[in-house]
């Protein structure tokens, strides 16, 4: 699985040219962009700054020795490179299972271009398969948000750090961090409009539209979709 990511990773890692403003996602797949476009600078000295989209992606920057700009001080990116945790057919996805889908989001839409990289195990048919929504809520509004996932037809379960922490998982941006799921999704762009309208609900992890391009790693090779 590993082999597959890190061979969707660096084909991403290869588009990007000198002079570029690139996004860079969150996870385990993009970990590898990351080295590869680490030793691109080195080998190549290729000159591009990156913009990170979470804490883990930032300090992987700075031990690898990426250049990153401040994302509230950039307008424009020539390309994000991101995970995701599903793909539909149309570039659909489903991203956060690492809390990071606000900053990814604002970090995509700063982009000319989202380039998604994953493993083949990541495509679906109906977004829901597999995964919750990750919603990203500024504390204060967590009724409200319940209630008005359960008017959609979900149900909301705030995400529990676990062994690490004590309650609930807390965003980079410091809102809490919940899933909620949905069943198959048969309209992601309807839903992602109804979620977009929740006063309080700051980030959900469905990005439709966004992503024109996939790089996709499976027993087959890497296939590169573009829409
Ligand atoms: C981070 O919150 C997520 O959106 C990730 O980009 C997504 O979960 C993909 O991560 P992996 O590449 O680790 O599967």
């Amino acid at each position: 699985m590993n082999d597959l990511k890190q061979r969707a990773g660096i084909a991403a890692a290869n588009m990007v040219r000198d002079g570029m403003g690139i996004g860079l996602g969150t996870g385990s797949t993009v970990f590898f962009t990351l080295e590869q476009l680490a030793r691109r600078q080195k080998i190549e000295a290729l000159d591009f700054f990156g913009v990170s989209t979470s804490f883990n992606t930032t300090l992987l920057c700075s031990k690898m020795g990426i250049k990153l700009k401040n994302c509230s001080f950039v307008s424009q990116l020539d390309l994000t490179i991101d995970g995701a945790d599903e793909i539909d057919a149309n570039l659909n996805l489903i991203k956060g299972r690492g809390a990071a889908h606000l900053l990814e989001k604002i970090v995509a839409k700063l982009s000319k271009r989202l380039v998604i990289v994953a493993d083949s195990e990541k495509k679906v048919k109906a977004l829901g398969e597999k995964f919750p929504v990750p919603l990203e809520i500024l504390p204060a509004a967590l009724g409200l948000v319940s209630i008005e996932v359960k008017k959609l037809g979900g149900t909301l379960d705030v995400r529990l750090a676990g062994a690490s922490k004590d309650g609930p998982v807390i965003s980079d941006s410091g809102n809490m961090i919940a899933d909620a799921n949905f069943g198959l999704i048969k309209d992601p762009s309807a839903l992602s409009k109804e979620l977009d309208s929740i006063p309080g609900l700051m980030g959900h992890g469905l990005f439709t539209g966004l992503a024109k391009e996939a790089f996709i790693a499976g027993a087959g090779g890497v296939e590169h979709i573009s829409l």
